[in-house]
């Protein structure tokens, strides 16, 4: 297993539209690991493959509290969203340090196979309802930033310019 490189905010990269994956082989199950491995040693509860400029439907997620609950999403899809919309604050592995409140539905139902193969639906609500929206805009190559204003993003790009540089400097 290996820590992954994640992008970081505003690299073009994360912008990439994800493939479907062709087959869940050796290189995906590797791949599966490295992800979860990379998402729980940065802290984080979700992780599309996009962020680690690998440009494929797969996504990992662990919103449980005791990080003990991987949920592996390989080629997923939405396929139906409730109606009830709540704005909550969202963060990102790949826009470190910012957080800024995002709408999004209160219930989602996603297709998807797991990391045996397994094609299964999962109706998800809450956190879990949001983080799965916020993975697969990943690989649709969206960023959460892109549902704030124009000049709160300008902000955030200038601020993650400029903490690159002083790390790079460093
Ligand atoms: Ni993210």
């Amino acid at each position: 297993m290996a820590l992954l490189t994640i992008l970081r905010y505003p690299d073009p990269k994360l912008h990439t539209v994800a493939k479907p994956v062709a087959a869940l082989d050796a290189r995906i199950s590797a791949l599966i690991a490295d992800m979860l491995e990379t998402m729980y040693d940065a802290s984080g509860i979700g992780l599309a493959a996009t962020q680690i400029d690998v440009h494929e439907r797969l996504v990992v997620i662990d919103t449980s509290e005791d990080r003990d609950q991987p949920l592996v999403l390989i080629n997923p899809e939405i396929t139906w969203v409730g109606d009830e919309r709540v704005k909550g604050e969202e963060g990102c592995l790949s826009v470190p340090g910012i957080y800024d409140g995002v709408e999004r539905a209160t219930q989602v139902k996603v297709k998807a196979m797991d990391a045996k193969g397994q094609v299964r639906t999962i109706e998800a609500e809450g956190l879990l309802a949001v983080c799965i929206q916020h993975e697969l805009d990943h690989l649709m190559g969206k960023v959460f930033v892109e549902y704030l204003s124009p000049l709160k993003r300008n902000r955030i790009k200038t601020k993650l310019i400029k903490a690159l540089r002083d790390e790079e400097d460093d």
